[in-house]
């Protein structure tokens, strides 16, 4: 599947890493304040409590041998929660970078960051641009953090940045393709997710990787994001390796 010929034919079509394995999982951890609620706690445990679960997550699929590891941590529409709840999540994000980053590094994980960055405040863009930065000759797993994240803004971004180059007379609308839209999108030269799971029971997208997931396998659980661990995460491998991709075709397997 790796030739460009077969690759015009089938664009979305690659063939997953080991047997039944998806190269690139993207988790929607939903359900921190669900798991909070039940408890009598707030919200904000529910969300110290996922953020161990992003670290089982990580470990886990290192050790599973997947080669790209997308979470979705805030969208944009999450601005739309109460200013505490938001203050709280980029507090947990800057603690996470913070602490965890020297680990991730040392473990070879090469973080990449997605969504917007115009709209945090500078102390979280040096840190995420200090994580890209510190950790981008890695080889083993790529996390992806999917912060201030909509799908629907990220193919905007990419329609202005073409957009421009036709304006200046460098490029030729009908050459664009879809590499060239792939290519202007955040998750340049990130394969397209394998297999989405989306954690606490909601069956929706939420604006998650719009473009990118047209033929990614769905697995949604019931648990919330919080109770996440690697028997949760084989269980939701499991069940991608019983899926059949065809990419439209009759005969690509899940492997
Ligand atoms: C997911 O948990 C974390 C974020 C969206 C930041 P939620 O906070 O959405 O938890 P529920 O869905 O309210 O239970
Ligand atoms: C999606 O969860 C966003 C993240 C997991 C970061 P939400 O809880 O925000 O999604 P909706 O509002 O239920 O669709
Ligand atoms: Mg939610």
């Amino acid at each position: 599947m790796n030739g460009e010929a077969k690759r015009s034919i089938t664009p979305f079509a690659r063939e997953p890493e080991g047997e039944g394995m998806p190269a690139h999982v993207a988790i929607i951890m939903d359900g921190n304040g669900r798991w909070a609620a039940q408890r009598g706690l707030p919200r904000l445990e529910g969300h110290r409590r996922g953020v161990e679960a992003i670290r089982r997550a990580v470990r886990a699929a290192g050790d599973l041998g997947i080669r790209y590891l997308t979470v979705y941590s805030f969208s944009a529409e999450n601005w739309r929660r109460p200013a505490q709840e938001v203050s709280d999540l980029m507090g947990l994000l800057k603690r996470f970078v913070r602490h965890d980053l020297a680990e991730l590094h040392a473990n070879n994980i090469r973080v990449r960051i997605i969504g917007q960055r115009q709209g945090l405040s500078p102390d979280i863009r040096m840190l995420l641009d200090e994580a890209e930065q510190l950790t981008r000759s890695n080889t083993g797993l790529t996390l992806v953090i999917a912060f201030n994240y909509g799908g629907r803004q990220e193919i905007v971004e990419a329609m202005r940045s073409l957009a421009r180059r036709v304006r200046d007379e460098a490029l030729d609308p009908d050459a664009i393709d879809m590499d060239m839209v792939e290519a202007a999108l955040d998750t340049q030269g990130i394969p397209d997710p394998d297999l989405v799971i989306r954690t606490s029971g909601e069956q929706r997208v939420s604006n998650f990787l719009t473009w990118q997931t047209a033929y990614s396998e769905f697995v949604f659980l019931p648990d919330f994001w919080p109770d996440f661990d690697e028997a949760t995460f084989r269980a939701a491998l499991a069940e991608y390796g019983r899926r059949e991709r065809r990419f439209g075709g009759l005969t690509v397997r899940a492997g």
